[in-house]
């Protein structure tokens, strides 16, 4: 069993007992990895109970020969992200990963919105992943203040090219999203004295979330024909980002769904005009007119 990616490193996977985020648990295991899949196991809206999807991967992964064990904990609170963080570490005596993956799915359009509406999606995608972040970051930096080396900890976080490019329709959704990937950004900074990696993903896949917007999308796969919507097609990268291979790729967000892998750039200054003085009013039309016919194409 030697030689596979993750082999005797601990992962955790939160949302990991559907979609993307069993698809990763899964890949996890097979290259050796220990992982703690956590799922709180909610309806898409995130507002009801909906079974306990946690326990049914790690009985998969032990089927498959493979180690893990379920966590319920909500990591949308400061004290259920410290149980999960706290439970991978008395369990196992250590921790090498956190795939930030849990999230739920409310859109409204903005006129819409109403509080709760926003609350909820904000609290479970951007506080999901900063409070599991900030418990694990916790757990590295007393590691490697103890020993004085670097801890290896790897981190990925899900963002969505919607966050990025943004579209309509989920401006809590869309807003939330942007804001991890400048969370995974500024961590990958602070982080780095401490030898952790964090970096983004944003992938697309069949999974409740996605069929919930289109229908067609639940057609099943041909068999024997690459299936472009598969959630294992981003797992590969994950594996991938949470071993020792990837020391060094650190702060990146990466578009990952069927066979496509890319990195997106961060946000760069564009075309700017100065003045000897404060600006006029009556002088910024034409100013601003001149930025936009020379800046480069969006995308
Ligand atoms: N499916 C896609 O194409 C796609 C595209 C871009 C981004 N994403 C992101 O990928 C992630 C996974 O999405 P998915 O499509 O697999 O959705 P999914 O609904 O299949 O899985 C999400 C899981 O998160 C769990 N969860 C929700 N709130 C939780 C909480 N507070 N604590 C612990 N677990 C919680 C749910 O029970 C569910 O099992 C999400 O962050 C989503 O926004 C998905």
């Amino acid at each position: 069993m030697n030689g596979r990616l993750c082999e005797g490193r601990v992962v955790i996977v939160t949302g990991g007992g559907r979609g993307l985020g069993r698809a990763h648990a899964l890949a996890l295991a097979a290259e050796g990895a220990t992982v703690v899949v956590n799922d709180l196991g909610v309806t898409l809206d995130g507002s009801a109970p909906d079974g306990c999807p946690a326990a049914a991967v790690v009985d998969e992964i032990g089927r498959s020969g493979g180690r893990a064990i379920a966590s319920t904990d909500d990591v949308a609170t400061w004290t259920g992200a410290q149980c999960l963080i706290r439970g991978a570490v008395d369990a196992f005596g250590r921790l090498d990963g956190l795939v930030c993956n849990a999230g739920t799915l409310l859109d409204r359009d903005l006129v819409d919105m109403s509080e709760s509406n926003w609350d909820s999606v904000i609290t479970t995608h951007l506080k999901g992943h900063a409070a599991p972040l900030h418990h694990a970051a916790r757990h590295w930096r007393a590691v490697a203040e103890q020993t004085g080396d670097s801890t290896g900890g790897r981190v990925v976080l899900t963002a969505s090219t919607a966050g990025i490019w943004g579209d309509a329709g989920r401006t809590n959704y869309n807003a939330a999203k942007a804001g991890i990937v400048l969370l995974g950004r500024t961590a990958a900074i602070e982080l780095a004295r401490d030898g952790v990696c964090v970096n983004v993903i944003a992938p697309f896949a069949r999974t409740r979330m996605t069929i919930s917007l289109d229908a067609g999308l639940a057609a099943a796969p041909t068999p024997d024909r690459f299936d472009p919507v598969d959630p294992a097609n981003a797992s590969p990268l994950v594996v991938w980002l949470c071993s020792d291979e990837s020391a060094g790729v650190n702060g990146e967000v990466f578009e990952v769904h069927a066979g496509h892998l890319g990195i997106v750039q961060p946000p760069r200054r564009g075309p700017h005009v100065e003045v000897d003085h404060r600006w006029l009013p009556a002088e910024l039309g034409a100013a601003v007119d001149g930025l936009l016919a020379s800046r480069p194409a969006a995308r």
